[in-house]
């Protein structure tokens, strides 16, 4: 007979909640949200909605009342409004940073207000850069948009800039960027290990992507976590605010290396393609949705993140209040 029984301590969910190690909060949780020129439904993330500037305003008094701890917000301009360079990422009037003001507007600081910087949603060829002649995708040339492009945001009231497209030398570009121009109390949250991954396939019909080819030339490989410490050093080195490791769920490994040497708060970002395999598991009654849900999320706050960035943000803070 054994002696030693860790049952003891799972009886009772007294008990069981006595000796829980972690607990989701709904402040740290960051709602991704879709901002175009009209709303519409996305077919492969159901619940999940592309927003016009109304429905944007009303969807993040939303979240906020359910008590999210902050906003991530996606522009998509339209398929006539992207080009080679992306410009309209960059143009103060573009659609990113028409949807940062109307945010700001609305819901002022009651909330994180935060803009992904990254061209992919505004170029024709999808990628996240500037291309050479040759197709591949020109580093220093991209990261000299990226300023720009941070310091549109963070003039159209972005509270944090996140650069996603993981060239070098980013994160130090950025920082150098918004102090030069006054915003040096604009922080940046780095996508520091961001992995070429099958996951964002919803993710690119919701932002209408015609990306062509794919990024495995700047996102990692999903094969190697030591890598991504490198990255995530890096970009703590660089002066990062925040670092991010994306996906969440697949790469907890990633996760938790990462938060085991840094010195700023991590994020996880469990990306659309994790949201829609649950969601369609159990529309088809394979899987418990919102057991699966809030065991998805506290899994990644259990590998530890700080904060994580999730489709079911507004949904999952309402039931934790
Ligand atoms: C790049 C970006 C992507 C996602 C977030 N930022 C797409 C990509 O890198 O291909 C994916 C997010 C998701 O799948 O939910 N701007």
């Amino acid at each position: 007979m054994p002696r030693i029984r860790p049952r003891r301590l799972r009886g009772t969910p007294a008990m069981r909640t006595l000796v829980r190690e972690v607990e989701v909060r709904g402040s740290q949780l960051v709602l991704p949200m879709f901002v175009g020129e009209r709303s519409a439904t996305i077919s492969s993330m159901p619940g999940v909605r592309r927003h016009d500037l109304d429905s944007l305003r009303r969807a993040a008094d939303s979240a906020v009342a359910a008590g999210v701890g902050g906003l991530m917000l996606f522009g998509v301009p339209d398929d006539a409004d992207k080009d080679d360079a992306g410009a309209q990422g960059l143009a103060p009037d573009g659609i990113l940073q028409r949807g940062l003001r109307a945010l700001r507007d609305e819901v002022g600081d009651s909330t994180v207000i935060m803009a992904d910087t990254c061209l992919d949603e505004f170029t024709s060829h999808g990628h996240c850069g500037l291309l050479l002649p040759d197709g591949s995708v020109d580093n220093d040339a991209t990261v000299t948009s990226y300023v720009e492009m941070a310091i549109a945001q963070a003039e159209a009231g972005a509270h944090v800039v996140s650069p996603s497209g993981m060239m070098d030398g980013q994160v130090a570009a950025i920082r150098q960027g918004l102090d030069e121009a006054g915003h040096d109390g604009v922080a940046i949250l780095a996508y520091a290990a961001k992995y070429a991954s099958s996951f964002y396939g919803p993710f690119r019909e919701a932002v209408t992507s015609s990306l062509q080819g794919d990024r495995k030339s700047y996102q990692q490989d999903p094969a190697n976590r030591r890598e991504g410490l490198r990255e995530a050093v890096l970009d703590l080195a660089e002066g990062a605010d925040m670092v991010m490791v994306k996906p969440a769920g697949y790469y907890l490994d990633v996760l938790a290396d990462v938060a085991a040497v840094s010195d700023v708060p991590v994020a996880a970002y469990q990306v659309s393609g994790e949201y829609s395999m649950i969601e369609a598991a159990a529309e088809r009654g394979w899987i418990d949705r919102n057991r699966a849900v809030e065991e998805s999320v506290t899994a990644i706050v259990r590998a530890g993140a700080d904060i994580v960035l999730t489709y079911w943000a507004e949904e999952l803070a309402g039931w934790l209040k």
